[in-house]
């Protein structure tokens, strides 16, 4: 039996606050002290006597920590031998693992395996601040402007914003008769307001699609690059992910089948490309839907940019081209604002019950005064209106972007041909660290996304994404210095080779 102790040596003990819950402190002190391996099965513990004396605390505080730990089972008290460690416990307190092999984020304790996958893609989707050039910011008083706010206030007045029970996971019966009727309208999409799933944006869309569609270790297609938010969503759900490249037509639908014909379903961003910009050939378009019909697989086309098309007309939907193949997802993050989070899923007839019990167990459905307050914007004309006002800010913004960048751009840097989207690509040269780039530039007040870590393939490409939408002219044009210097620095060591 071991030696009585006539203290405690705890560092925390020493902090414990007169003024607040002595007695809580303390058995938060001891229990820590215990699971950290500081005081041992078996070790006694000081009289209650001795331990209050030393904390300067009263006996029968000490006398109740010592009752609540032992019921606790940390501690064990034997006739006439006083208060121990519960020797019982010689098992079940790990070894401390040491503290440089601590996972990132990790306190005291090994984290379970999902926990450090998981903060590994909480740190790949940390948003950007709204500065340029950040991605999915809308323009400053235009989204949400004064119709949603009015619209806002009446529907928050009405009892409709709050009803007393759970509603459909499907989403508002209004909503989805104004989304049916606007990519109908705008995208060419087939649908019927049943097929329409309201979701809190594309994000949980591309995860519903994967629950619904795919189990454990089935083979599926997504473009090489891709968004990380879907490779992310496809890892969790243990999906064997084939990356499949992009070329100038988009998605390479031969090299697919080469690679992996029997797949079940293939993830795309038919509209533009997501990081790149091109859109799928309409060759490309015909031999996936071929692919799908012929091995019964689906097509998840993520159009998430589509209504931003700046030359000419957006090109149509391919869930138009086959409905019963293709789940169609849809998004208010960048024509509206990404806060919102709302979106929709238009899934085949078959399928939409799925995404209801997908959707169910999730977090049952989106909010209800958010839904009233956007069917009523669709359904009396804002978005519409909405939508053309700000094709024309951004294609404005756009073009200063560009021709900013092209007169200042160093050697070797190129600027990806596209006509969509909110966001232009820069090729950097060959061999530049584009995530050490954006590092920087977020140092220096720019918000630049890199490319290559959403390559599979190796070496990847280096690149930036540059989002323009959300930034006056002359913000962009100041914003473009800042970035041309910190692009000399990196590829030319200050040497700042200029084109023109
Ligand atoms: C290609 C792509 N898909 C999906 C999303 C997710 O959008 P949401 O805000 O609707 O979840 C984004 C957001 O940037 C995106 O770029």
């Amino acid at each position: 039996m071991s030696k009585r102790r006539n203290s405690i040596e705890i560092p925390s003990l020493k902090a414990i606050d007169r003024t607040a819950d002595v007695g809580r402190q303390l058995a938060q002190a001891l229990r820590s002290a215990i699971s950290r391996a500081e005081l041992r099965p078996g070790e006694r513990l000081p009289s209650t006597r001795t331990l209050a004396a030393s904390l300067k605390i009263a006996r029968g505080t000490v006398v109740g920590v010592f009752d609540q730990l032992t019921a606790e089972g940390y501690l064990e008290a034997r006739v006439g031998a006083g208060t121990s460690v519960a020797s019982a416990l010689v098992d079940a307190t790990p070894p401390l693992p040491p503290a440089q092999a601590a996972p990132p984020g990790a306190d005291a304790f090994d984290l379970p395996s999902p926990a450090t996958r998981l903060i590994s893609i909480a740190r790949a989707l940390t948003p950007h601040p709204p500065i340029p050039f950040a991605i999915a910011v809308p323009a400053a008083g235009i989204a949400p402007d004064d119709n949603w706010r009015r619209l806002g206030n009446r529907v928050r007045a009405s009892k409709q914003a709050a009803p007393a029970s759970y509603q459909n996971p499907m989403g508002l019966h209004e909503l989805r008769v104004a989304i049916a009727d606007h990519v109908r309208r705008a995208r060419a999409v087939h649908c019927e307001p049943e097929q329409v799933i309201v979701t809190s944006g594309t994000q949980q869309g591309l995860y519903l699609a994967g629950r619904v569609l795919l189990s454990r270790d089935d083979p599926v297609w997504t473009e090489d690059p891709a968004y990380p938010g879907l490779t992310a969503v496809l890892d969790d759900l243990g999906a064997q992910t084939h990356r499949i490249p992009v070329d100038a037509q988009g998605m390479n639908v031969e090299r697919g089948l080469e690679l992996c014909p029997q797949a079940r379903a293939a993830f795309v961003t038919p509209s533009h490309q997501y990081p790149v910009g091109m859109p799928l050939s309409m060759a490309r378009r015909n031999a996936l839907i071929a692919w799908a019909d012929q091995n019964r697989a689906w097509i998840v086309e993520d159009d998430y940019d589509s209504e931003l098309r700046y030359a000419g007309h957006p090109f149509p939907s391919m869930q138009g081209l086959r409905p019963s193949r293709v789940i169609y997802l849809g998004t208010f993050s960048k024509v509206l604002f990404p806060s919102l989070r709302l979106g929709y899923v238009i899934a085949p007839a078959a399928l939409t019950e799925a995404f209801a019990g997908a959707r169910a167990i999730l977090d049952r459905h989106s909010p209800t005064a958010e839904q009233h307050v956007l069917a009523a914007y669709i359904r009396e004309g804002y978005f519409e209106a909405h939508i053309r006002r700000i094709r024309g800010l951004y294609a404005e913004r756009r073009a200063i972007l560009l021709s900013s960048l092209e007169q200042s751009l160093p050697e070797g840097c190129r600027i990806q041909p596209s006509d969509q989207g909110m966001h232009i690509l820069l090729w950097l040269p060959e061999g530049t660290d584009d995530v050490q780039l954006a590092a920087q530039a977020l140092s220096a007040g720019l918000a630049v996304r890199a490319i290559s870590p959403m390559y599979a393939a190796r070496p990847a490409r280096p690149g930036l994404m540059l989002g323009f939408g959300g930034f006056l002219p002359d913000r962009l044009q100041a914003a473009v210095g800042e970035l041309v210097k910190l692009l000399n620095l990196q590829i030319f060591g200050g040497g700042g080779e200029r084109r023109g």
